[in-house]
């Protein structure tokens, strides 16, 4: 998704702009651009690609490095193609006024016809160029670029996270935000506005986190944060980011993916530190919630894969009837059946993720209770949530989620254990057996994680010429054949699907021939018969198979690939990596962008 930074300060403002874009970059994007005033003009530089032609463009600019102010935009195309007559920032007519923005203004087609009429002319196809003309326009009755400025937010509908500039007021930003992340950092004769943290952690830890409806203005000695609603002040206590960049740095390892996959021993034991003592389970955010009578979880993508998990060991373990949503599709629901006693359970890594927060706030209007299973700290989920449960994984910097899974995993895992304790449907004994398991679990994995590595790296190279593939997994590994067919396709770009084995002879079956294999996760529980038919099913129809399997399980496979035994449930917690690490190498193998995947954003903030 596009990544905003502003600057004012002492310091050559492109050069800290460029920076901090690069620091975004995680969340994937198609051009880039610059703003920054210079002698009575306002520059505008955009490019397509990378950040490295941006930069190839501003070296040919003059000056750059004489003004201390300036904004920049790392655009992921939404209205109209990525190309650079679409980049941000984008100039209202008069060419006094310059424009970052993240979101989608819903009406920009009906003030972009209003503006038309009035004269104006439009060189892109975005939204972005209709708001900064709507400000200019309001501008010419108001005179005061911050009224212009709400005035002009007042009339859009949609969600942004926005920055302006103005030629005439050359140290001065305005920004704003409306359901699209945006984040001012408080540094010592300098400040910064972003879209994450990360932009501008080098200069200042010191944040203030902006909430839906409000604008600041900003210049290198001071700030004022402000209602849209009748720009009166807001009151905010800046906060301290305890994290440092070194966590977001790769340590050696060739891609940001890989280290975060082997980050997953430690991710495990951070989860688990504070929240266990003594043979129970410590989760202080639940204790004043009730065990919910129902509970519906809803999320996107790899964290609704999650919660498709933790259903299993919810219901078992706590005796809490589960429904897991797509979020995207929970938000249109026509019909809406929640009760009192129901919760409903939001996940989400980013906390960002548009149609998760929507989800969150229709259910809050519903007056259910919320609970947020989130991992960036102060992210709009967390703060909108009734409840936060944070997940602690660190920053994932790279767009395809891994130890964040793993680290919502244990977090579920860890809710059933307490709600179970709550209910008393679970015995002591039961607990303590899967506390164990827990505990040793980080060694176990960082034990295997390097062979695992190694055996990937191997059937990556037999099976990366293979166009279509099939992840087959029954109970509670069927969400991780699901998550493995994703991490496949958004990675190496080979159309991959996650099915239950059961459903194979249903229909898919008719793909199998020799050119389509299929990933079998065949653990040892009570299953196993079963798989073993699905997977001999394929075997039948001539289509290769990877078996996944623990020890006891004796299958004939074109490959067998073992992986520790991990007892019931708590056995997905080794699958996880295996199947991360089949789709880092194939895609590595076949020189795709591993970390930065094409038409992929890290933190989905538009619908
Ligand atoms: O930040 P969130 O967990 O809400 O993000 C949800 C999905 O966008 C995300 O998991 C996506 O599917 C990833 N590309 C998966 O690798």
């Amino acid at each position: 998704m596009c990544g905003i930074i502003g600057y004012a300060g002492h310091r050559p403002a492109v050069p800290v702009v460029i920076e901090g874009l690069r620091r975004l970059e995680y969340r994937g994007y198609d051009s880039a651009g610059v703003a920054f005033a210079r002698q009575g003009h306002l520059h505008v530089v955009r490019a397509t690609g990378k950040l490295a032609a941006l930069e190839e463009k501003l070296a040919h600019e003059g000056g750059v490095t004489m003004t201390t102010c300036a904004m920049g935009h790392t655009r992921w195309a939404t209205h109209g193609a990525p190309v650079e007559r679409n980049a941000h920032p984008h100039c209202s007519n008069d060419g006094t006024l310059a424009m970052v923005h993240n979101g989608i203004i819903e009406n920009f087609q009906e003030i972009k016809a209003a503006l038309i009429d009035k004269g104006y002319v439009f060189s892109s196809e975005t939204d972005t160029e209709v708001l900064v003309n709507l400000i200019a326009e309001h501008r010419k009755t108001e005179p005061d670029l911050l009224h212009a400025f709400a005035a002009a937010l007042r009339e859009a509908r949609g969600a942004y996270a926005v920055c302006l500039m103005d030629k005439e007021n050359p140290g001065v930003l305005y920004a704003a935000r409306m359901s699209a992340p945006l984040i001012f950092g408080i540094g010592t004769g300098e400040n910064f506005i972003a879209s994450d943290i990360p932009a501008f952690l080098p200069y200042t830890r010191k944040v203030l986190f902006l909430e839906d409806g409000e604008i600041v203005r900003l210049t290198a000695s001071g700030f004022e944060v402000l209602q849209l609603a009748d720009l009166s002040l807001a009151t905010h206590e800046p906060q301290v980011i305890q994290w440092d960049m070194q966590a977001a740095q790769k340590s050696g390892y060739r891609h940001f993916m890989l280290k975060e996959i082997f980050e997953q021993p430690r991710v495990i034991a951070d989860g688990l530190t504070g929240r266990v003592s003594h043979g129970d389970v410590l989760l202080r955010e639940l204790d004043a919630l009730p065990v919910p009578r129902r509970l519906y979880i809803v999320a996107c993508g790899t964290s609704y894969h999650s919660g498709l998990w933790g259903r299993h060991l919810l219901e078992h373990w706590a005796k809490v009837p589960v429904q897991v949503e797509i979020a995207s599709e929970f938000r249109y629901r026509d019909t809406l059946l929640l009760e009192k006693d129901d919760m409903v359970l939001v996940i989400s890594q980013s906390g960002e993720t548009a149609d998760t927060l929507a989800a969150l706030r229709i259910a809050r209007e519903h007056g259910v209770h919320v609970l947020g299973l989130c991992n960036v700290v102060g992210s709009s989920i967390a703060r909108e949530a009734q409840a936060v449960l944070y997940t602690q994984a660190g920053p994932e910097i790279s767009v395809a989620s891994t130890k964040a899974m793993c680290s919502q995993m244990l977090m579920l895992a860890l809710m059933a254990l307490y709600w179970g304790r709550r209910k008393d449907s679970m015995t002591m004994e039961d607990r303590h057996s899967v506390l164990a398991v827990l505990e040793k679990l980080p060694n176990v994995l960082a034990e295997a994680l390097p062979e695992m590595h190694k055996r990937a790296r191997e059937l990556s190279r037999k099976y990366a010429q293979a166009r279509n593939f099939f992840y087959l997994g029954r109970g509670h590994c069927y969400p991780l054949a699901l998550e493995g067919a994703l991490k496949l396709k958004e990675l190496s770009y080979i159309h991959a699907e996650g099915y239950a084995a059961g459903e194979m002879k249903h229909g898919p079956i008719a793909l199998i021939d020799p050119t389509f294999p299929t990933f079998v996760l065949a653990l040892d529980d009570d299953l196993l018969p079963k798989v073993v038919s699905n997977l001999v099913e394929v075997q039948a129809r001539q289509g290769r198979v990877i078996a996944l399997v623990n020890d006891g399980v004796d299958v004939k496979a074109d490959d067998v690939w073992n992986i520790p035994s991990l007892p019931g449930f708590l056995a997905a917690f080794a699958v996880l990596p295996a199947v991360q690490l089949f789709s880092y190498e194939t895609a590595d193998y076949l020189g795709k962008d591993v970390d930065q995947p094409r038409n992929l954003a890290k933190s989905v903030t538009v619908e």
